[in-house]
C-alpha cells in the first residue's frame, strides 16, 4: 500500500469506527444538569443514570457542585444564553413557570408519557400543578423532601447527658448546652447562604406558625415580615448561631453531616436529603440516628419537590427526546421511586406509595414523613420551602437569603431591623 492509499484507508476506518460504535450503542442521549454531588447523592442519581443506560441511551452527566444548587442555577442560565442548554435540568418550584414563559421548556415532549403513565392520577395536584406550564406537563417530579427536620446523634446526647431529642426550642436550647458543656460542636452546620436561610426558614415555622410562615414566605405580607413573630424569629437565629460550629464558613452540608455521623457533634438542621449521607454511611435511622421535626414544627411540612425539567429540543433529535421520554417514564416509575428514595432520603412523589411506606421497606423517618406529608396536607400544615426554591421566585429568595447571611454574620445586627430590611428587600425584589 502507497502513502496515499494508507492514508485514505486510515480516513475510512476513522470514520466507519465512531460511526459504528455509536450506533450500536446508543439510541439517543440525555445530558441532566443537576447539584446532586454528595456521596449518598450521587447513590441516588446513579440509579437514574444505570436505568436510562439499560434502555439503551447515553447518559452525560451535568453535575455542578454546590448545595441548594445556586451554583448550578447559574451554569444553566449562561449556558441558556449560549444557546447551549442541556436536554434535562433540575429546575423546582416557582422557578419552572418562568423558565416555561421563555419559551425554553417542552409542552410536548411529555404529553404521551404522562398520559400512558398517569401521572395525573398518580401525584397530588398541588405537586402537578408545579410541573405544569400552560396546562402541560414540562417536568417530572421524582421526589418530595421534608426540610424541617432535625437530625440527632443519640450517643453523643447520652454522653452529653441529654436523655432525648428535643421538641420544643427551650428543650433545644438546654440540649446545646449541655453539648457545648461536654466538648461537643452542639449543631453542626455550614456557612452558606442556603444553609442558614434553611435555618431561618425553621424558625419562622416554629415561631409563627404554618400559618404565619405562609403570610410570610408564600404571601410575602408586609406585617407578617415586619411584625414581632418574625422579630422572634431573627432573635432565635441570633441565639441558635451561638451553637453552631465556629469555623463553619464556606462548609458544605454534608461535610456538616459527617461531623455528626462521626460524633464530633450532636445535631444538624437539614432537610432529608441529610439521611442520604446516613444511608450512605451504612447508619440505621432509629437506632444509629434520630429525625424528629425541628422543635415546635410538628404539626407542619415544609416540603421541597425535586423535579427534572424538560428543555425544547430540534424536532430532528429524535432519539435525544425519545431519551428524554424515557429519562421521565422511569423517573416516575415504582421501582425508582422506591430505590431513588431511599438512597436520597427523601419519600416517593407517588400518591400510592406514599400510602403504602412500609409495604416499600422505608425507614421510620421516611415513614413519619408520609404520613407528616398526607395528614398537613389537610391541615394547612404543608408549606413549600423557602430556602429551596418552593416558595418565591429566585429573586425573591435570594433577597432573603442576603438579609438573614448578613444578620447571622453581623455582631451588632439587630432583629427588628433585620425584619424591616427583609420585608425592604423583598419589596425591591419583586
Ligand atoms: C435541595 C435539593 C435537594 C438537595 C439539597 C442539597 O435544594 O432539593 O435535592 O440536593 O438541595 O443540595
Amino acid at each position: 500500500m502507497n502513502a496515499l492509499s494508507q492514508l485514505a484507508a486510515a480516513i475510512s476506518l476513522a470514520t466507519l469506527l465512531p460511526f459504528t460504535a455509536q450506533a450500536a450503542e446508543s439510541k439517543g442521549s440525555v445530558e441532566v444538569v443537576h447539584w446532586w454531588t454528595s456521596g449518598g447523592e450521587k447513590a441516588a442519581v446513579d440509579v437514574l443514570k444505570a436505568q436510562v443506560e439499560k434502555d439503551g441511551f447515553t447518559w452525560k452527566d451535568g453535575a455542578v457542585a454546590g448545595g441548594g444548587g445556586a451554583t448550578a442555577m447559574t451554569v444553566l442560565k449562561s449556558r441558556t444564553v449560549a444557546g447551549n442548554p442541556p436536554g434535562v435540568a433540575q429546575i423546582k418550584g416557582p422557578d419552572i413557570q418562568d423558565w416555561g414563559s421563555m419559551g425554553l421548556l417542552s409542552t410536548d415532549t411529555l404529553k404521551d408519557v404522562a398520559k400512558q403513565e398517569k401521572w395525573d392520577e398518580l401525584l397530588d395536584k398541588k405537586v402537578s400543578d408545579a410541573v405544569k406550564y400552560d396546562g402541560e406537563y414540562v417536568a417530572v417530579p421524582v421526589n418530595i423532601h421534608r426540610v424541617n427536620w432535625l437530625w440527632v446523634n443519640p450517643q453523643v446526647l447520652e454522653k452529653a447527658g441529654v436523655a432525648k431529642a428535643p421538641t420544643s426550642l427551650e428543650e433545644f436550647y438546654a440540649a446545646a448546652d449541655k453539648l457545648k458543656a461536654a466538648g461537643f460542636i452542639a449543631l453542626a452546620h455550614g456557612g452558606q447562604p442556603w444553609q442558614d436561610s434553611t435555618v431561618f426558614e425553621n424558625l419562622v415555622l416554629s415561631v409563627m406558625g404554618p400559618q404565619g410562615y405562609e403570610q410570610a414566605f408564600v404571601k410575602l405580607d408586609d406585617k407578617a415580615l415586619t411584625g414581632p413573630e418574625m422579630v422572634k424569629s431573627f432573635t432565635e437565629l441570633k441565639k441558635v448561631a451561638t451553637y453552631m460550629d465556629p469555623n463553619r464558613a464556606g462548609r458544605d452540608w454534608n461535610i456538616a453531616a459527617a461531623d455528626v455521623i462521626n460524633g464530633k457533634a450532636g445535631m444538624q438542621i437539614m432537610g432529608d436529603w441529610a439521611k442520604s449521607e446516613w444511608t450512605a454511611a451504612k447508619k440505621v435511622a432509629g437506632k444509629d440516628y434520630q429525625c424528629v421535626p425541628f422543635p415546635g414544627t410538628e404539626k407542619a411540612f415544609t416540603y421541597n419537590v425535586d423535579s427534572l425539567a424538560i428543555f425544547k429540543l430540534n424536532a430532528d433529535r429524535t432519539g435525544d427526546i425519545a431519551a428524554q421520554q424515557d429519562l421521565a417514564k422511569v423517573a416516575l416509575g415504582e421501582e425508582f421511586q422506591k430505590v431513588f428514595s431511599i438512597n436520597k432520603g427523601s419519600i416517593p412523589v407517588r400518591k400510592d406509595m406514599l400510602a403504602s411506606m412500609d409495604k416499600h421497606g422505608f425507614d421510620s423517618c421516611a415513614q413519619a414523613s408520609a404520613r407528616d406529608f398526607l395528614a398537613d396536607g389537610g391541615n394547612g400544615g404543608l408549606q413549600p420551602s423557602m430556602a429551596h426554591n418552593m416558595a418565591t421566585s429566585l429573586a425573591v429568595q435570594g433577597a432573603i437569603f442576603d438579609v438573614v447571611t448578613n444578620y447571622i454574620n453581623d455582631p451588632n445586627a439587630d432583629p427588628a431591623q433585620a425584619a424591616k430590611r427583609l420585608a425592604s428587600a423583598i419589596k425591591a425584589a419583586r
